[in-house]
């Protein structure tokens, strides 16, 4: 968790269903371009089932 390439944007249901960002992922997220209130590092969450069927957007790294 250093690089912020791995951010993603969820939607409100799936980003509330992944739990909050830590203190440091917040900290990374600082460093990034398009953040929105729902945006993610995508390797900060955790895989479980509760997870089925969320909605991810990636970022185009062009735009
Ligand atoms: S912050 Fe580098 S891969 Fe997620």
């Amino acid at each position: 968790m250093a690089c912020g390439t791995c951010h993603v944007i969820l939607d409100e249901q799936s980003y509330s269903r992944a739990g909050e960002p830590s203190r440091e992922e917040n900290s990374v997220m600082d460093t990034v371009f398009n953040v929105t209130p729902t945006s993610r590092l995508s390797c900060q969450i955790v895989v479980a089932d509760s997870l089925d069927n969320i909605r991810v957007k990636l970022l185009d790294p062009w735009a």
